[in-house]
């Protein structure tokens, strides 16, 4: 609920109050932003007190000398009037000049949201605010946009920017500003590369300037722009923290600042670097959402954006609904593929459970390694001599959807693509460009290139009958320079744009197709791409120890429905760890399950095995995929993760073990997210029997002490190996 009493600004979700007020100044005074507090008729205790002025501050105006912007919590802050800190927009005037100053003039409260021009956005049921201000500099006038949607704590936030009479120049403009009163904060950021994804780092922040950021011109693996600021004494389940989400998927920044006076400035937003975009008169720019939720514990903060992106981002025909289990061709194939062999090991897949066959990289013409082809969006009709419509009929009669991989804004120099058109790959003229993976960047800011590609991969998907789509994108971007010279100032910002443009027409055009994105891995895994596809391969590395490792930090921002997770072959094509089959499926079964092996190359057993593996899955698949995921507490040797379903009937618990530890005993297991009174019967799955039946109060507050991990085999007690886990099913009546 949105209340504005007076000057006073409160934005109430069900669990969290946000309050600020406009100043005589007109500036925007931040005053509070944590657990709901009751609408009263005197804030004033949260209004800073400034009755001396300090120093060599710098006083505001002469009508209150006392009052120095660098000494408040600003709502909304810019350069040049004495707040010295990380501003969150910058324009620069026809002078050059870079001082600006905004203040209120006005603003309108409404239920809904507006769709945001050209980006990806949240919707759904909410409440919004509108502040305007206007600049007493070039009279530009900038909205600040605020939707509540109550039920998930979560406020979304963006800022447009509206030229006035005279041209400026945006050099900054971010999408959110959290001033916050004290510091003592710490971090949580989702760092990596590729194969170790969102490695989550938490450090303390001091005075100074802390940032998170992107310049490779996609989200990118190196930081996830998602962040988490937690109070010094947050833990799972107590202590405040404040999560904030950038729905973008090109360069973006989160900055924190611990200015002298111990106020703390949260920003998230595009990336200032090598950005700059001209606004003539009348002209308006829009930034991405950026969504902040406040909880205490960072589990419910993890359920507040669960709800939330499973609500309120992704949507469309897959929205909550349950997704197929799949075996993707790459790993067991990679490039060499043909009709017969996919046809074979389509039955094969089909034969033991699996819904659907992914074709992943290697289909089309001349595509026999990563130097060729890409931009040639036509099968090879040597490994295809009947065509993509044939096979799908094909995989219509085996009874298994049809999946396919497409790299759709890349091209290769060996292509017909590339020879057509050479100036629709980003690069400097003069200049050889540099290749990532062999293939260069299509410049998706030009009209014609999005056009063509949007017709080609649509002609393509319509030739067959597909039921799935893995939308790849396998490199960082170089070379950043149009051939249209006006797309220069802002081109990475222009690029993320065209890659909308095509995200929205294709998914557009086949509602019922389930996509998945991919950039080699989780180098573009966002929200804004979540708007489009409602699930990502989360890394390349399916290794289950790592992968216990990247999901664990995944999880703090995003829910097991948006996360593609497979079962591989041995030894891990990435490590070249043996783990057992029950491991790499309890931790891929924690995402949407998928295989990514040679089913020829497995013993009866294992097939077998995969067999029940996939049917003990799709009994459990409601609550596996869309139930609430939890993580649990337990000492550095072992890791585990939870789902409960939504009336708490029914869980599963996955416990992992890194290392067997010798004459060790087993840690004590709490689990959470169940309900207190219920009674629960437990089993390790498969098993017939439950071996304990125990109420949520016990399992919740004194947890399990379990049997040694180890477990019977041919009546004699076997350890747990290395990297072993135990699956147990919760059932309550
Ligand atoms: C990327 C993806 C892989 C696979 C290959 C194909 O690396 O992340 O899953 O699709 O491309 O080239």
């Amino acid at each position: 609920m949105i209340t504005v009493v007076k000057n006073i600004f409160k934005l109430d979700s069900e669990e969290t109050s946000y309050l600020f007020r406009v100043l005589d100044t007109g500036h925007l005074e931040q005053l509070y932003y944590g657990k709901k507090i009751q609408v009263c008729d005197d804030y004033s205790l949260l209004f800073e007190k400034h009755g001396i002025a300090f120093g060599n501050t710098v006083a505001y105006d002469q009508s209150d000398v006392n009052l120095c912007l660098e000494q408040l919590c600003l709502e909304f802050s810019t350069n040049g009037k004495g707040d010295f800190r990380e501003p969150i927009l910058q324009i620069k005037d026809r002078r050059d000049c870079r001082v600006s100053d905004f203040v209120y003039v006005g603003h309108q409260v409404y239920s809904g949201k507006k769709e945001v021009e050209g980006l990806p956005s949240s919707y759904g049921a909410c409440e919004t605010l509108e502040i305007i201000l206007e600049d007493r500099v070039t009279r530009a006038q900038v909205v600040l946009h605020y939707s509540v949607f109550e039920r998930c704590d979560c406020i979304v936030r963006r800022m447009s920017v509206i030229a006035a009479e005279q041209e400026i120049t945006l050099e900054r403009a971010l999408s959110m500003q959290l001033d916050l009163p004290g510091e003592d904060y710490s971090m949580v950021t989702f760092n990596g590369a590729w194969v170790r994804e969102m490695q989550g780092e938490e450090k303390t922040l001091s005075r100074g300037i802390y940032v998170n950021d992107s310049k490779t011109g996609v989200s990118s693996n190196h930081h996830n722009p998602f962040v988490i600021l937690k109070e010094r004494d947050c833990v799972e389940n107590s202590g405040g923290c404040y999560g904030v989400h950038l729905i973008y998927s090109g360069n973006h920044c989160e900055i924190a600042e611990v200015n002298p006076y111990g106020r703390t400035r949260i920003l998230s937003g595009i990336n200032p670097h090598c950005f700059s975009r001209k606004l003539r008169a009348g002209e308006r720019f829009e930034t991405p959402e950026s969504v902040m939720s406040y909880a205490r514990g960072t589990a419910q903060l993890s359920k507040n954006f669960h709800a939330f992106i499973n609500e309120h981002i992704v949507r469309g025909h897959w929205k909550n609904k349950t997704r197929p289990v799949l075996l993707n061709s790459w790993e067991a194939n990679y490039f060499d593929i043909d009709e017969e062999k996919i046809l074979q090991q389509a039955r094969k897949a089909q034969a033991l459970g699996f819904e659907l066959f992914v074709i992943d990289d290697g289909w089309f013409e001349g595509r026999n390694d990563d130097t060729s082809s890409l931009g040639d969006w036509a099968p090879d009709h040597k490994k295809f001599p009947n065509g993509f419509k044939t096979l799908s009929e094909e995989f219509e009669k085996i009874g298994i959807g049809m999946g396919l991989w497409i790299e759709p804004e890349m091209v290769s120099e060996n292509s017909g693509l590339f020879r057509e058109h050479p100036d629709w790959a980003l690069c400097v003229p003069g200049l050889a460009p540099s290749c990532g993976r062999n293939q260069l960047v299509l410049d998706l800011s030009r009209d014609d290139v999005c056009e063509h590609l949007i017709s080609t991969i649509i002609k393509r998907i319509q030739s067959a009958k597909i039921s799935y789509i893995k939308w790849d994108m396998n490199r960082n971007l170089s070379d950043v320079c149009s051939a249209l010279l006006s797309h220069n100032g802002d081109l990475y910002h222009r690029f993320t744009l065209g890659y909308y443009k095509l995200a929205a027409a294709i998914t557009g055009a086949f509602p019922e197709i389930l996509f998945e994105g991919c950039s080699a891995g989780g180098n573009r895994f966002d929200l804004g791409v979540m708007c489009y596809m409602p699930q990502i391969w989360a890394s390349d590395n399916t290794d289950a120890h790592c992968r216990m490792q990247i999901q664990r930090s995944v999880s703090f921002g995003y829910p097991q429905s948006v996360v593609g997770a497979h079962v591989s072959a041995l030894p891990n094509a990435q490590t070249g760890r043996l783990t057992s089959l029950q491991t790499r499926f309890g931790v891929a079964a924690f995402g949407m399950l998928g295989y990514e092996l040679d089913l020829f190359e497995l013993s009866e057993r294992e097939q077998n095995d995969i067999a029940r593996q996939i049917a003990w899955y799709k009994q459990h698949r409601g609550m596996m995929q869309f139930g609430q995921q939890y993580r649990l507490t337990l000492p550095t040797n072992y890791d585990g993760m939870m789902v409960v379903d939504d009336r708490q009937q029914n869980a599963v618990v996955l416990m992992y073990q890194t290392l067997h530890l010798p004459n060790d005993v087993s840690p004590v297991v709490k689990l959470t997210g169940l309900d207190e009174a219920r009674r629960y019967t437990i089993s390790e799955m498969g098993a017939d029997q439950p071996f304990a039946t125990a109420n949520g109060d016990l399992l919740m507050n004194c947890g399990m002490k379990l049997e040694r991990f180890s477990h019977q085999e041919n009546g004699a007690g076997i350890y747990l190996p290395d990297f072993g886990v135990k699956i147990f099913c919760l059932k309550s009546e």
